[in-house]
């Protein structure tokens, strides 16, 4: 038995991994983080969290791992006790990239084929067909080529969409027009018509999506943002819709989650919205995941997902 210790923020999700964990993988002994207990429980060494309270890391100070139950680790890595000798594992697809492909499609096709506009047109009984952007015209900018921007990509381009990607370091994949690194941004933003963020968070990457970035790209451009709040300057964007130079914004984050309700995002009538649900974590198949790594882990054995403190993902 592999003793693991379960921290959410919302304990109703820290009760549902513990019901798949009791069902599927009994060889794991887990338990619910009770920062009321007296004491943490002894000889626990690995832990599986999402957005975790900082008294985990107060209280469990010998963590060894820590299994992020989502991709991005931007919440891990902002806890100020966690020890630097704490190694932290993300979530590698694990189900994740084909809901949020999906979500890109449902979008995507939503504005270029028009789709809204059928429901206007029912009301008057109008059986008319609209205008609709021919796919090659489209070009798809994706920011991110990790496991979720490399399925996205891979799904558009069978799509027939012209796709192209920006990440950090140089990446190749098959019918992706590649750019990297800063000198390659204001190209890669220039010939993107339809931008989709999938970044993850860090010093580096918070606030990229600016007036200044999001002035590179083509007039009329739709921006996604299906990657962290704090990726983008909300100010910048909204001058931005309103100057005409982007035409739509989609929106699955929020700087400030949930959305206060006087935040001008609500009513904005470019932009559509969504509380961050494009990706959601499949939970037998994410604890799936964690239990192998967990187990070569101890084993001594190399891990994939492991995060560079440094680069911060
Ligand atoms: C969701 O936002 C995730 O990072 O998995």
């Amino acid at each position: 038995m592999i003793p693991v210790v379960l921290a959410s923020e919302s304990a109703a999700a820290a009760q549902k991994w513990l019901k798949v964990i009791e069902q599927h993988f009994p060889d794991l002994d887990a338990h619910i983080f009770d920062p009321q207990a007296p004491s943490p429980t002894p000889d626990v060494r690995a832990a599986i969290v999402w957005k975790p309270p900082a008294a985990l890391f107060a209280r469990y100070r010998a963590l060894d791992l820590v299994f992020n139950m989502g991709a991005g680790v931007d919440a891990i890595l902002r806890q100020p006790e966690i020890a630097d000798t704490t190694r932290i594992i993300r979530l590698e697809d694990a189900g994740l990239a084909n809901p949020m492909t999906e979500y890109v499609i449902h979008y995507l096709s939503g504005i270029t084929r028009n789709f809204g506009v059928y429901e206007q047109h029912r009301e008057s009984r109008l059986w008319q067909g609209a205008e609709q952007t021919p796919v090659q015209h489209c070009t798809i900018g994706i920011m991110g080529l990790g496991v979720i921007g490399a399925r996205i990509a891979q799904a558009l381009s069978a799509l027939d969409y012209p796709v192209q990607g920006w990440s950090r370091s140089p990446k190749a994949l098959p019918g992706v027009r590649s750019f990297h690194g800063e000198e390659q941004f204001a190209g890669f933003l220039g010939s993107s018509q339809f931008l989709i963020n999938v970044l993850p968070l860090t010093d580096q990457t918070r606030n990229i999506l600016n007036r200044n970035t999001l002035g590179h790209l083509p007039k009329g451009a739709v921006l996604m943002n299906i990657g962290r709040g704090e990726h983008l300057v909300e100010a910048d964007l909204i001058t931005l819709l309103d100057s005409g130079h982007l035409s739509r914004a989609v929106l699955d984050v929020a700087r400030e989650e949930p959305l206060p309700g006087d935040h001008p995002f609500w009513t904005h009538p470019g932009i559509t919205l969504t509380p961050h649900i494009s990706g959601p974590t499949n939970h037998y198949q994410a604890i799936r995941q964690i239990r192998g790594k967990l187990q070569d882990a101890l084993q001594g054995k190399p891990i994939s997902g492991e995060v560079i403190r440094d680069t911060g993902y």
